[in-house]
């Protein structure tokens, strides 16, 4: 924990939160029809029924074959669950529902230029367009029962078609964030092992159209270089039909799939059975090493926690509208956009664009012309929002029974707009804290069960029992106002298998911290570690406040700063860099760089420009520093460790507290005044 740019939680840290916030409690009108009203789920899911209690959600799907053993804990921390069950995710999610929703809308479509028609995609028609692109990735590329597949794929329908058609045929999807780069892309496919890329021609994001294909040109010659020959790029067209891409069609390896489809129009093809531990995919998310890791989830238990939370905390009746205006490229679209919405059967909203395009009015109109009675995003987008049209929500006749917020902590007074003006004060809000690794909600309240608290994601959730542990392993307790490290006790069915490809990994950077004994097999003796810092109310309520590794939360999207790192160091002139995070008003953070350049170079304003191209190049335009800094020397410990602590206090005005630790103590001055200019030092 002590490595140079590991961030303690400290007292200090908990003093620049915002202070307990008095419970609101849920309006009365939503409890009269909420799906879970019913105090005794705390009873049926606390730790004496663990893990019994899971199968309340297994038995929200449809089974194959029922499993023989819930919880095998035989092989920890690598925990089974639903073990000898079968079940297909596709099949769950559109198949099932045909009998009594064929004609309901599945998916509707928002795209970004507001004088487009949405796009309402049935269960039956989701179900043909599924069949037919699965036939195309058996018959036409294939892909067979554990094969990975890269999907580069903006907010457009064929997102979800295109997993819910390789989970039909169990081959595991690896979905790029779409505002990740080609070459973020290609190393996602090195890692996977994955030769068939899927990627569209275009779409559009703020107002410009975006060139897509062009990309995966990228994607495929960096795939190269790292030994990765892309075997196929299939590309869905925006307008079936019409090419929207300056990039030209490769012969023999790049294929419009509306034509493809054609050849299997009408044609179906049945879901595999798969077992409730086969993988369904691979998300990739940033840790504190420079490599990306690839959470891997399984089938069954993934299904199951999302069928679950989707119910019980977001709500979900099959006669609702619910727009979870995040993106799929994240964890949260694929847990709360397609599979848990989908496997509830609802009518799920998808938006192609920017929330403010054109205006702050249009997240607004979409809700009131397509009756989303169910909303769901992240305190950025919120904060954008609030203030570019704080008094927009009450021009339109929307209503709201419940909201989500996720991502990122939610300042009271974001909370508060969010729910007097957004909800206009008739609608819950659960604060859901999780993680790429969880699969699914992790705290949260029930909503019709327990009262709101501005600012903190609420207890853990039925069947989640969460501690808090400091950096010694002793627990601390709620109420004393003092942060730790948030941990689980338990496993549960959504948690990721392992990652991709590095079982040791996964051991490492989980579970090693609070391992009590790693001889055993009780559940009991391996905690969670969540990397989060968090308090605990004596009230029960968690509030998270941030992460306590190298990990940095940019408008909700999650960015390591070794990453940021090692793009900045492709420039030539850079010697040494260190990412640090600033605090943004409107995006949570963003990153800033601090770097040296060699002997042979004069800083200069050229080669700043170009470091921010670089992480743009190598990471993608979320990624792009607020400012680079190009001092004479980083601050480093004797050991030669930099220390961005320092730096990061400096960029946020902050007490850098004690440098009798640093080599060069003296830098320190020279690179405040750099940043701050002198108003003299920053206050002790
Ligand atoms: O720091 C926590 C923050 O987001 C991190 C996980 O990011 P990611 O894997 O991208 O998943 C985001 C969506 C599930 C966490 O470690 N975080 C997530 N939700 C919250 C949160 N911080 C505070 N409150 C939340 N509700």
């Amino acid at each position: 924990m002590q490595e140079a740019g590991s961030k303690e939680v400290t007292e200090a840290q908990i003093a620049v939160h915002w202070k307990e916030e008095e419970f609101v409690n849920p309006p009365t009108k939503f409890i009269a029809q909420a799906n879970m009203a019913d105090p005794s789920i705390f009873e049926r899911f606390k730790e004496e029924n663990f893990p019994e209690c899971y199968r309340e959600y297994a038995d929200m799907l449809s089974w194959d074959s029922y499993w023989h053993t819930t919880l095998d804990t035989s092989n920890p921390p690598f925990w089974r669950w639903f073990v000898g069950g079968k079940l297909n995710a596709s099949y769950n999610c559109v198949d099932r529902h045909l009998a009594k929703y064929r004609n309901k809308a599945a998916i509707i479509w928002v795209p970004e230029p507001e004088n487009e028609a949405d796009e309402v995609i049935t269960y039956q028609e989701l179900y043909a367009r599924v069949n037919e692109f699965a036939l195309v990735l058996k018959e036409f590329a294939g892909l067979k029962k554990g094969s990975r597949i890269t999907f580069h794929l903006p907010m457009i329908p064929s997102l979800p078609i295109s997993m819910l058609s390789a989970a039909r045929l169990g081959i595991i999807h690896n979905e790029v964030f779409g505002g990740f780069s080609a070459k973020a892309c290609a190393e996602r496919m090195e890692d996977s092992k994955s030769y068939v890329l899927v990627t569209c021609d275009g779409y559009y994001r703020n107002g410009q159209l975006i060139d897509k294909k062009a990309d995966a040109d990228i994607t495929v010659e960096e795939a190269k270089k790292l030994g990765i020959n892309v075997e196929k790029v299939l590309v869905w067209r925006r307008y079936p039909g019409r090419y929207l891409s300056k990039s030209e069609m490769v012969e023999g390896r790049d294929y419009f799939i509306d034509y493809l489809m054609k050849k299997f129009r009408g044609k179906r093809v049945p879901p595999l059975s798969m077992d409730a531990e086969d993988p369904l995919f691979l998300m990739y998310t940033s840790g504190s090493t420079g490599r990306p890791k690839g959470c891997q989830h399984r089938t069954g238990g993934y299904l199951a926690y999302v069928a679950g939370t989707s119910k019980y905390v977001q709500d979900i009746h099959p006669e609702d509208v619910y727009w979870c205006f995040a993106d799929i490229g994240w964890i949260t679209g694929h847990s709360y956009i397609v599979y848990g919405p989908l496997a509830v059967a609802a009518t799920t909203v998808m938006y192609e664009g920017v929330p403010m395009f054109p205006d702050a009015g249009r997240p607004w109109r979409i809700a009131e012309r397509l009756g989303v009675n169910i909303f769901h995003t992240a305190p950025t987008t919120l904060r954008m929002l609030r203030k570019s049209g704080p008094m927009e929500p009450g021009k339109y006749g929307y209503h709201f029974k419940c909201m989500t917020t996720v991502g990122e902590p939610i300042e009271p007074e974001v909370w508060k707009w969010y729910y007097n003006i957004v909800g206009k004060g008739e609608a819950a809000i659960t604060d859901t804290w999780w993680q790429t690794e969880n699969g699914g909600f992790l705290c949260s309240t029930v909503p019709a069960l327990l009262p709101m608290k501005p600012g903190s994601a609420g207890p853990g959730m039925p069947g989640i029992y969460p501690v808090i542990y400091d950096e010694e392993g002793k627990e601390v307790k709620a109420g004393l106002g003092k942060a730790g490290n948030i941990c689980i006790r338990n496993p549960w069915p959504g948690m990721m298998q392992t990652i991709w490809g590095d079982h040791e990994r996964f051991v490492r950077q989980y579970y090693s911290k609070y391992c009590k004994d790693v001889a055993s097999k009780d559940w009991h003796a391996w905690p969670y570690f969540a990397g989060d810092g968090a308090v605990q109310a004596s009230d029960g309520y968690y509030r998270i406040l941030g992460r306590v590794d190298d990990v940095i939360k940019v408008a909700g999207h999650r960015l390591g700063t070794k990453e940021l790192e090692n793009a900045a160091l492709t420039t030539e002139a850079i010697s040494e860099a260190a990412a640090i995070a600033l605090v943004d008003e409107l995006r949570g953070h963003v990153p800033v760089i601090y770097a040296s350049v060699k002997p042979s170079y004069t800083p200069s304003r050229e080669i700043e420009l170009e470091v921010i191209a670089n992480i743009a190049k190598e990471l993608g335009p979320i990624a792009k520093p607020k400012a680079v800094y190009l001092v004479p020397d980083l601050p480093k410990t004797r050991s030669g460790k930099i220390m961005r602590r320092v730096l990061a206090s400096i960029s946020n005005s902050e007490d850098y507290g004690d440098l009798t630790t640093l080599a060069n103590p003296d830098i320190v001055e020279t690179i405040r005044k750099m940043v701050q200019g002198d108003k003299g030092p920053t206050k002790k």
